[in-house]
């Protein structure tokens, strides 16, 4: 197993171009399976999770071919509808695959995904909704067995919570149908409107409505086509942390700045200078961080659940006490005990967490609990006095490519070790 060892004292400095986004290339790789035709996707990120989906679509008979980046899939045999539990346990978001092989069979037979380090993750609304649609859907022992038996003219949608998730598995399982299907309430990640995008490049008709409105018009058929997927703003939001922590000066590129709104002000408000022109975000820090009060997580366009570990860890050598409320997964906290092993002052009382900034952390061995809890500890590394041994980073590789090369370009010291 592998481990990174991170040592601190030098700033960062330099330019890279940010990775594509994990969480819009997993759907849109499950996507590919509507298209019965070749597709080429882009600027897809060498991951142990879209291995994962590698793996399932060749499951369902899809020819995948990989390249630099690239990840060529001609979905025109796809014949299978069932995936075995063993593929659908190496990633959670596996469970997208669920709309997308309804929609081009009419069936999917798969197992829930369960549980994860981050909470529950229970799938009621993915299945709701696609009852709504007219699907028969029989669960037990965690198995799901779902057949389209009606084809609604209309079948209107209203979400309780914008599940990313949901979301996309309802525009999967639409996209193909004889009818139309409004979702209310639906998701607005940016993720969503890059598989929407994908999905229209391949002749979908999918549209944004009113805030919180997708309709979707069910078409005959598709065509594929070539698409390069979004840069992960999650990533490019770490690297930000770890500026801001390191002292120095990075620019990131081929980002979509837009998606930064609400994350720039929390960057800001703790003492960091951000540039952001066109595709480029530039962050500067020269001084001690400052603590920044009340952030929310949200769904989008709030502040991102998955931004909150690394930027507790930029927070956690901040001036002052900082306040971070987790309103989104109910134990995306398990990073905090690993940051107070390297003398982080933070207390958690519920979905609160209490950040008492310290002047230095202390280098020491660590685990990572999950992905960007890990990417947490990444960061906190690059404050801490001395070196940190980081543990367990299979939960880092799952949505970093190769996060040592990319802070080592930036001039940290940083390796991987087995
Ligand atoms: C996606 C992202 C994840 C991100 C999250 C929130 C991917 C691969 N993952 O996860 O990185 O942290 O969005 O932005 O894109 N919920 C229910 N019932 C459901 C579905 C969800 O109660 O049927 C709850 C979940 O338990 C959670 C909340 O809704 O508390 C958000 O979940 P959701 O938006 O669905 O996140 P994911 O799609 O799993």
């Amino acid at each position: 197993m592998d481990s990174l060892i991170v040592n601190s004292g030098r700033p960062l400095a330099g330019e890279i171009t940010v990775q594509g986004s994990k969480n819009s290339s997993l759907p849109i790789l499950a996507a590919t399976v509507l298209v019965g035709g070749v597709c080429q996707i882009h600027n897809c990120p060498d991951l142990t999770d879209t291995q994962a989906a590698i793996a399932i679509l060749r499951h369902l008979g899809c020819k995948v071919k990989t390249g630099k980046n690239t990840v060529t899939v001609d979905s025109s045999d796809v014949s299978c509808y069932n995936i075995p539990d063993s593929l659908m346990r190496e990633m959670r978001s596996s469970i997208v695959f669920l709309g997308s092989v309804l929609g081009r069979t009419g069936k999917a037979e798969l197992s829930a995904p369960g549980g994860c380090e981050i909470g529950l993750r229970p799938i009621d609304l993915h299945l709701s909704s696609l009852r709504v649609m007219g699907c028969r859907i029989e669960e037990d022992y965690g198995h799901i067995r779902c057949e389209r038996v009606k084809e609604n003219r209309t079948s209107v949608i209203s979400l309780s919570f914008p599940s990313v998730g949901a979301t996309e598995n309802i525009i999967l399982a639409a996209a193909l149908s004889k009818g139309r299907t409004v979702i209310h309430n639906a998701a607005r990640e940016p993720e969503i409107y890059d598989l929407v995008a994908f999905l229209n490049e391949c002749g979908c008709k999918i549209s944004f409505r009113m805030q919180g409105t997708v309709v979707i018009e069910g078409v005959k058929k598709l065509h594929g086509c070539r698409y390069s997927v979004m840069a992960d703003r999650i990533v490019a939001l770490t690297y930000m942390t770890g500026a801001a922590v390191a002292g120095g000066d990075i620019t990131l590129h081929g980002v979509n700045t837009n998606h930064f709104r609400t994350v720039i002000p929390v960057f800001e408000a703790a003492g960091c200078c951000v540039e952001d022109r066109k595709s480029l975000l530039r962050i500067r820090s020269d001084k001690r961080l400052r603590a920044v009060r009340d952030i929310r997580t949200m769904p989008y366009p709030g502040f991102p659940t998955d931004a909150q570990a690394p930027v507790m860890a930029m927070l956690s050598v901040a001036e002052g006490t900082s306040v971070i409320i987790e309103n989104i997964f109910e134990s995306r906290f398990k990073h905090v005990s690993e940051l107070s092993r390297m003398g982080a002052k933070i207390k958690i009382e519920g979905k609160i967490a209490l950040i008492d900034g310290v002047r230095e952390l202390y280098g020491t061995s660590v685990t990572a609990s999950d992905l960007r809890g890990g990417a947490a500890l990444v960061v906190a590394g690059l404050a801490a006095k001395g070196s940190t041994v980081i543990e367990n980073i299979s939960h880092i590789d799952r949505g970093y490519e190769k996060i040592e090369d990319c802070f080592k370009i930036l001039g940290a010291d940083i390796k991987r070790v087995n």
